[in-house]
Parts: structure tokens; C-alpha cells; sequence
């Protein structure tokens, strides 16, 4: 399989008050990525941070930034969030059914790598034409809880939305996000996915450093067994 780990702790779960220290603590214990949630009060029933923000972390660090877009309108953030110097822009097919193509496009044009995001009721098959597109997504998220809010419990059944994709897209990154940790890794590892991102279990442990490496480890592992 050609894709490799990328453990992403999810910022949303850090002390937003200490932002870049918290980031870079992250990194230090390990993080490949850094997962920020940007929600707008609307697509989902929480608030969080947008692209001032992350232009303000990217003066303290060059790691990828993992932006998930929950909001309702994500074409109206391509632009400042290319300029903030976000690294992924993943929005929901939920609410871009109409200009998918377009905000691909444009995305790209910004130098940032486009991903698609799914809620737990959401079919699978509503992504397939962005991964088959002749300009496609690099990335489909499935989401293992309802988006907005962190510490909720992960969806096992979920995991079929991964295997089916693992199978048909054999090099596609393959990201889960919600209740991801000790106890739910084997799942979502062993169902193909390799992006994994986790808040509370990783922020809430007394060894952030154990649980990323215990989470890179299943990934590897049941990518040796295909
Ligand atoms: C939820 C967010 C997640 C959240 C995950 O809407 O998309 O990224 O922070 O948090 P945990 O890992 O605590 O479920
Ligand atoms: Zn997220």
C-alpha cells in the first residue's frame, strides 16, 4: 500500500490560550500532522477558529496544518485560509454538492491539498465522483462521530465506509476523525485507514508521546498484513 501514518491531534482538544506550545509540544511527542477544526455556529452547533488564527500558528511552526472545514459555506474560506498558510483543506460533501469541482480548483490554485469530509449519515457513495474526478480530492475524512465537538464516542460502524474505499482506492489517504485512541485504533487501522486524528485521547493522556506512537504502530502493522 502506498500511503504512509499521519497522526494528526487535533487541536480543538489543546488550551487554545497556548496555542503555538501547545503545537509544538505536539510535534515533539511525535505529531505528523496538526488536525484544526474550523467551525462556524452553522454547519455545526459549535464555534471554534478561522483562518486569523491559523495565520497567527504558522508564524510559530512549518508543520502541515490539517484543516477541517464544518461550516457551511467552505468556497468563502479558500482564499484566506490559502493566504494563512493552511497545508489541507478538507470541506464536507454535505454542503458542496453544486461546486465541488470548483472548489477543488481552487484550492489547488492556492497550493493547498483537497480532501473530503463525510458525516456518519452520509453514504459513501456520495465522495466516489471526487475521488474519480480528472482534478480529484487527495484526501476523504471519514467522520467517526457527528461533527462538533470532541470526547465523543467512536462509531465502529463506521468502519465499513473505510474498507470499502480502502479497497477501491488502494494509495488514497484515508483519514478518521472522532473518539480515535487506544481502544479504537485496531478498528479503524485494520479497516485501512492511515490519517488518524485524535483529540481528547492524546491531549487527556499522561503520555501524549505513547499514544501517537501506539497509533503510528497499528497503522503500520495492519498496513504490513495487506
Ligand atoms: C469533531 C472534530 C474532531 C474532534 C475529535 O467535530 O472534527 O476533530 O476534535 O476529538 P476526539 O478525538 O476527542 O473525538
Ligand atoms: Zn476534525
Amino acid at each position: 500500500m502506498g500511503v504512509t501514518p499521519k497522526i494528526a491531534p487535533s487541536m480543538l482538544s489543546s488550551d487554545f490560550a497556548n496555542l503555538a506550545s501547545e503545537a509544538n509540544r505536539m510535534l515533539d511527542f511525535g505529531a505528523d500532522w496538526l488536525h484544526m477544526d474550523i467551525m462556524d455556529g452553522h454547519f455545526v452547533p459549535n464555534l471554534t477558529i478561522g483562518a486569523p488564527v491559523i495565520e497567527s500558528l504558522r508564524k510559530h511552526t512549518k508543520a502541515y496544518l490539517d484543516c477541517h472545514l464544518m461550516v457551511t459555506n467552505p468556497i468563502d474560506y479558500v482564499e484566506p485560509l490559502g493566504k494563512a498558510g493552511a497545508s489541507g483543506f478538507t470541506f464536507h460533501v454535505e454542503v458542496s454538492k453544486e461546486n465541488w469541482q470548483e472548489l477543488i480548483q481552487r484550492i489547488k490554485s492556492k497550493g493547498m491539498r483537497p480532501g473530503v469530509a463525510l458525516k456518519p449519515g452520509t453514504a459513501i457513495e456520495e465522495v466516489y465522483p471526487l475521488v474519480d474526478s480528472e482534478n480529484p480530492v487527495e484526501m476523504v475524512l471519514v467522520m467517526t462521530v457527528e461533527p462538533g465537538f470532541g470526547g465523543q464516542k467512536f462509531m465502529p460502524e463506521m468502519m465499513d465506509k473505510v474498507r470499502v474505499l480502502r479497497k477501491m482506492y488502494p494509495s488514497l489517504d484515508i483519514e478518521v476523525d472522532g473518539g480515535l485512541g487506544p481502544s479504537t485504533i485496531e478498528m479503524a487501522a485494520s479497516a485501512g485507514a492511515n490519517c488518524i486524528v485524535a483529540g481528547s485521547s492524546v491531549f487527556g493522556a499522561p503520555e501524549p508521546a505513547a499514544v501517537i506512537s501506539l497509533m503510528r504502530k497499528s497503522v503500520l502493522e495492519n498496513q504490513e498484513k495487506c
